[in-house]
C-alpha cells in the first residue's frame, strides 16, 4: 500500500506515522506537511529512513495532484489546531481546512483513491456539565470557535464529496488527545513543561471544563480499523471513556511530578471555552471491534510526562516563543 498522510510531522500525523513504520512495514509512507510552527521535521527523525518528507501545503492543487495519483490511500490528519490561534487569526484556518480539504477531495475524486479524513468532537458544539448525554454520529453540528467551525465545514464537505461524487471517504472525529510529539502550546505538554521549568502550571477560569481524553495511539489504532474496516460515507467517533475535568488534570501532573497538588495559578478564561465533550464510541467498538490500548489515564499521562522529561531537545526550542504569545493573551 502507497499511503499519503497529510499533517504527517504533526502531533498526531507524526505518531500515526511512527505507529505504521513499526506495525505495517508493508506500508510505503509519504508525508505532505507545511511544516508551519506545529510541525517539525524532527518527529519524524526516528523514521525518516523509512518515510518520505513532502515540504508543501494542502491547498497546493498541483503538488496535491502529483502527490495523490502516486498513492493507494489518503489520510488527511493536516489543520491549524489550536483554538486559541484561530480567535486570534481565522484565516489560515478557513485555508488550510476549509480549501486544503477542499483541494485533497478534488484530487482523490480525480484519481478515485480511497480517503479517510481527520476530524475532531468540537465540531459538536458542547455539552452541559450535568448532562448525562455524549455526542454520537447523529448529534447536530453546533461548532463554537472559527478552529471548529472550520474544521464542521471540511467534514461537510467530505460528506457532499461521497454523496454528490462517490467519493470513497470515511470521516473521524476524536476526542482530546494526549501522548508523546504535541506542541506545548496545548494543555497538557504546557503544564508538563511549565512544571519542569519550575513555573506554575496555569488553568484557564475555574477549570470545571470537561475533555474526554484518549492516548494519541490509541486514536490512531481506531484510525487504522476505520481505514482497513471501515464503511464508506460512514462517520466513526473514537473515544476511551476518559473524561476529567481541567483542574483534575492539573493536579493530576502536579501528583504525578512531586508537585503540591496546589501549585497553580488561574488565569483569564478563553472565549466561548466550551464547557464539556463526550465521546460515544459505541459504532467504532461494535462494528470495528475497536479497544484502547491504553485503559488508566494516569499510567498514560505518566508515561507522556517521562517522555517530556526524556525529550527536552524535541521541546525546548519552541517553548520561549510559545510563552510569549500566552503572555500577550493574559493567560
Ligand atoms: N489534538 C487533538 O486533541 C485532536 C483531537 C481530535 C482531532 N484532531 C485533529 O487531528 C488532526 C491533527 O491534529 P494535531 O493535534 O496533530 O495538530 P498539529 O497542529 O500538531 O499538527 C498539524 C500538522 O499539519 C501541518 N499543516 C498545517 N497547515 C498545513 C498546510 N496548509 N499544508 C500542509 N500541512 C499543514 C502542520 O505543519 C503540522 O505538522 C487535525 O485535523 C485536528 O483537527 C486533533
Amino acid at each position: 500500500m502507497r499511503l499519503l498522510v497529510t499533517g504527517g510531522a504533526g502531533f498526531i500525523g507524526s505518531n500515526f506515522v511512527h505507529q505504521t513504520v513499526r506495525e505495517r512495514p508493508e506500508v510505503e509512507v509519504t508525508v505532505l506537511d507545511a511544516l508551519t510552527y506545529a510541525g517539525d521535521r524532527a518527529s519524524l527523525a526516528p523514521v525518516a529512513d523509512r518515510v518520505r518528507l513532502v515540504e508543501g501545503d494542502v491547498a497546493d492543487a498541483e503538488l496535491v495532484d502529483r502527490l495523490v495519483a502516486d498513492a493507494d490511500v489518503v489520510v488527511h490528519f493536516a489543520a491549524e489546531s489550536h483554538n486559541d490561534n484561530s480567535l486570534s487569526n481565522p484565516w489560515p484556518f478557513v485555508q488550510t481546512n476549509v480549501v486544503g480539504t477542499y483541494t485533497l477531495l478534488e484530487a482523490v475524486r480525480r484519481h478515485e483513491r480511497r480517503y479517510h479524513h481527520i476530524s475532531t468532537d468540537e465540531v459538536y458544539g458542547d455539552l452541559e456539565l450535568d448532562d448525562p448525554a455524549k455526542f454520537t454520529p447523529e448529534t447536530p453540528y453546533n461548532p463554537s470557535s472559527p478552529y471548529s467551525s472550520t474544521k464542521a465545514a471540511s467534514d461537510l464537505l467530505v460528506r457532499a464529496w461521497v454523496r454528490s461524487f462517490g467519493v470513497q471517504a470515511t470521516i473521524s472525529n476524536c476526542s482530546n488527545n494526549y501522548g508523546p510529539y504535541q506542541h506545548v502550546e496545548k494543555f497538557i505538554p504546557r503544564q508538563i513543561t511549565n512544571v519542569i521549568d519550575g513555573v506554575r502550571p496555569k488553568l484557564y477560569g475555574t477549570g470545571e471544563n470537561v475533555r474526554d481524553w484518549i492516548h494519541v495511539e490509541d486514536h490512531n489504532s481506531a484510525v487504522w480499523a476505520i481505514v482497513d474496516r471501515g464503511r464508506i460515507g460512514e462517520t466513526y467517533l473514537i473515544g476511551a471513556d476518559g473524561e476529567m475535568n481541567n483542574k483534575d488534570v492539573v493536579e493530576l501532573i502536579l501528583e504525578l511530578m512531586g508537585q503540591p497538588a496546589d501549585a497553580y495559578d488561574h488565569v483569564n478564561d478563553r472565549p466561548g471555552h466550551d464547557m464539556r465533550y463526550a465521546i460515544d464510541a459505541t459504532r467504532l467498538r461494535d462494528e470495528l471491534g475497536w479497544e484502547p490500548r491504553y485503559r488508566g489515564f494516569r499510567d498514560g499521562l505518566a508515561a507522556t510526562i517521562d517522555w517530556y522529561r526524556a525529550n527536552e531537545a524535541w521541546w525546548r526550542p519552541q517553548k520561549d516563543a510559545t510563552e510569549a504569545k500566552y503572555a500577550q493573551l493574559g493567560r
